[in-house]
Parts: C-alpha cells; structure tokens; sequence
C-alpha cells in the first residue's frame, strides 16, 4: 500500500484492527439493522466499500448463501484480518476482496447494493467516493451509508468531545455536506437519523 491514505489507515488499524470488533460493537450503531433490511432485499450482488474486518459481509454470507458479496478496503491490514476469517468460514467463494481506494477503484461491473458503513466518514474526498459508487451501482440498485450524524440533540460539550474523539481516528463527520451534495446531484434519498443524531442512515437510488 503506497498511497498516503493506505498508509494512514494502515497506522489507524495498526493495533486498534485486533480489537476491532469487540470494541466497535458499541459505537457503530445500526450496523445490524442495516444487514436486517439488507438480508430482506432480493439481490444478487452487494459491496461493501470500507469493508474493514470483513464483520459485514460475513454477516450477509450467513444471511443468504447464494448472492455474490464484495468488499473494498483501503488497509490491506484489515483486510488481511477479514480475509482470514473469510477462510475459516469458508466463505472465500461467496466473498471477495479487493484492496484500493473508494473514490478511484473500478470493478468492471455493477452491483445491485453499495454499501458505506462508517466509512465515508474517513475517505479522504466523499465527493469522489460518491460519483464512483454511482458508477458502480446498477440502475435500479441502491447505495446506503450509514455514518456518524451531527450529534445534533446532544449537549455542545459531548458534541465537541466526539468530534475530538472521532478526529483521533481519522473520522470526519459530514452529514449535511453529503446531504447537500445529493440536492446538487440531483441523486434522490431518504434518510433517518439514529439515537438523536449520533448517526443516520440514508438510502440513494438514481431515479
Ligand atoms: C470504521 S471502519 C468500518 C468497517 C466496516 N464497514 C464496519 O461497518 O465495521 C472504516 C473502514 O473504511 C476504510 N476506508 C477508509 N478510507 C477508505 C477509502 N478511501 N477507500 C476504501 N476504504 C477506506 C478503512 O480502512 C476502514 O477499514
């Protein structure tokens, strides 16, 4: 990984990454709620861009065994991890990995479902991640990311603690900027903030 945002995520998952999923578990709301409506859906292909450990996906493989999962990462640390539990699964022909950044890697193909689950939040332009991702996903398919919010209804010190917090791992809260690059876009979608604004979930579909 020679790119300097590899390489930062690289040192941001250095240690943290062994300790990952136990310890996300509490901050990274609505992941499962996310997958339940995710297992719902009739698709045949999803991926997950920031994919991380492989928590996500992994999930999903469980969920239905016949859909076809991906994953980009830009740490080839994570994904080391996530590629070993993929294998002690044995779920390495239902899921497949590629390491590269969100905002340029081309798939060659289109999925029915991107999904961003607190990831966007860390790549370093959003804007392009974006525009990539709606090249990638099929024209009736459906982009979701689920991030952090603005933490809107909580009091400004907590606020300004997460925010501080966050930094510390390279997170970069953007809820309305996303919002209003949408508007910009003309990309339509719903949204629905989660536990007061500690984050939101938003739906994009093309048309
Ligand atoms: C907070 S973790 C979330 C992992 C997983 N999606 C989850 O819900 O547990 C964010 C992940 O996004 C990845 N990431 C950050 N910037 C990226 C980029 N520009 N392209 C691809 N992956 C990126 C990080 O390496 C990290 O694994």
């Amino acid at each position: 990984m020679f790119d300097p945002h590899s390489k930062r995520m690289n040192t941001v998952y250095r240690y943290t990454r062994h300790c990952y999923d136990i310890s996300r578990k509490f901050f990274l709301l609505g992941r499962d709620g996310l997958l339940e409506e995710l297992g719902k859906q009739d698709y045949k292909s999803i991926c997950e861009v920031g994919c991380g450990t492989g928590r996500n996906l992994i999930k999903l493989a469980k969920m239905n065994s016949s859909n076809k999962l991906f994953g980009l990462d830009a740490s080839d640390l994570m994904l080391k991890k996530a590629e070993k539990r993929i294998k002690k699964l044995r779920l390495e022909d239902q899921i497949c990995l590629h390491t590269g950044l969100a905002e340029e890697y081309e798939f060659n193909k289109q999925f029915d479902i991107l999904v961003f689950s607190y990831s966007l939040s860390m790549v370093a332009d959003y804007k392009k991640a974006l525009n990539n991702a709606l090249e990638h996903v099929s024209d009736d398919g459906v982009i979701y990311v689920l991030d952090f919010g603005n933490f809107e209804n909580f009091p400004n010190l907590i606020k300004k603690l997460m925010y501080k917090f966050l930094k510390l791992f390279s997170v970069y809260p953007g809820k309305n900027e996303l919002f209003s690059f949408l508007k910009r876009n003309n990309v339509f979608y719903e949204t629905r903030d989660i536990a007061g604004g500690y984050s939101f979930i938003t739906k994009l579909t093309k048309s």
